[in-house]
């Protein structure tokens, strides 16, 4: 595999551009970040934790990257609006919104508190449309821009205690194509990214369960198998990398994007189609 600093794309390929990347400090949000940044944008991070976003930026930076970054949390409409619009006047325009934020946790769902649903729904769900509705002005008036959400390919088949976040991601799909449709008059781009099994902090958080719930901790038993999991359950044999999806959230962003809305492009080495 190629190593992360390489890239298959043209250095400058996105130079001049803007881009608000929602949860990306970490994880597949991270990895989208870096490539972004790398090829020419300017990459504004926006998220919740200071541990995340700071260091994050500081990371790109002494790669000679074009980031800054912000406070955020995506169910805050508000703080959403403020921000954007904090951003495109002081960039003078937004490109590319990433729609990366996310909430996950296995919760059986005979016992998922109303305000645990509300969590996940609230971050995954409201904060795409949220955001997303924030941008639409912006991007009408400079003649138009892209938006991008992360999905997930749990959705597609049963996923046991992950009822709040399939659901939440569910409706991220309707959004993308609903959205895709009426703002293509104004030249905004909507499309999804759903990656398969990326073995980030933040899945191996989602992953395991609060202390004392009785429910068995299957990522951590699950990690001392890893290599056999990707030759027995991904048939192209190994797990993703944050890379990965960021490639395609790269070509969305180029001109390569120009004649595709309403897509979602599953990045999983094959695995959801394999047999459970
Ligand atoms: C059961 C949980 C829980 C858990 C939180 N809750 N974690 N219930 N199991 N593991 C419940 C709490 O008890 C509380 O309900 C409610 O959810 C809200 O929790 P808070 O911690 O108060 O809320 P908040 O600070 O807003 O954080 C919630 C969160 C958190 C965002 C969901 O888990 C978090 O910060 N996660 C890190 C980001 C993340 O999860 N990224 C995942 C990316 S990976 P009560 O009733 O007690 O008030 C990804 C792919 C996953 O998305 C694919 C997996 C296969």
């Amino acid at each position: 595999m190629a190593p992360e600093s390489d890239t298959i794309f043209r250095p400058d390929l996105l130079a001049g551009q803007v881009a608000l990347i929602t949860g990306g400090g970490s994880g597949i949000g991270l990895g989208i970040s870096e490539l972004l940044a790398s090829l020419g944008m300017h990459v504004v991070i926006a998220s919740r934790k200071p541990e995340h976003f700071d260091v994050a930026r500081d990371q790109l930076l002494a790669q000679g990257l074009s980031v800054s970054s912000i406070a955020l949390d995506v169910r805050d409409q508000e703080r959403v609006r403020t921000v954007i619009d904090q951003v495109s006047q002081q960039h003078g325009r937004l490109d590319l919104l990433v729609n990366n934020a996310a909430g996950n946790f296995y919760a059986p769902s005979a016992t998922l508190s109303p305000n645990a649903w509300k969590a996940v729904v609230e971050i995954d769900l409201y904060g795409t449309f949220h955001c997303s509705q924030a941008v639409y002005p912006i991007m009408k008036q400079q003649g138009g821009g892209r938006i991008v959400s992360t999905s997930m390919t749990l959705h597609y088949r049963g996923w046991p205690q992950m009822a709040h976040a399939t659901a939440a991601k569910a409706g991220v799909d309707a959004l993308t194509r609903t959205l895709a449709v009426e703002w293509a008059p104004e030249r905004i781009r909507v499309n999804a990214i759903a990656p398969g099994p990326i073995p980030t902090e933040g899945v191996r958080k989602a992953f395991t369960p609060l202390p004392d719930s009785g429910i068995p901790d299957v990522f951590a038993a699950a990690t001392e198998r890893m290599e056999q999991y990707a030759r027995d359950r991904i048939p192209l044999g190994r797990w993703g990398t944050p890379r990965d999806v960021a490639n395609m959230v790269a070509f969305l962003a180029s001109p390569g994007g120009d004649w595709i809305t309403g897509a979602i492009f599953v990045i999983d080495g094959g695995e959801w189609l394999a047999k459970s």
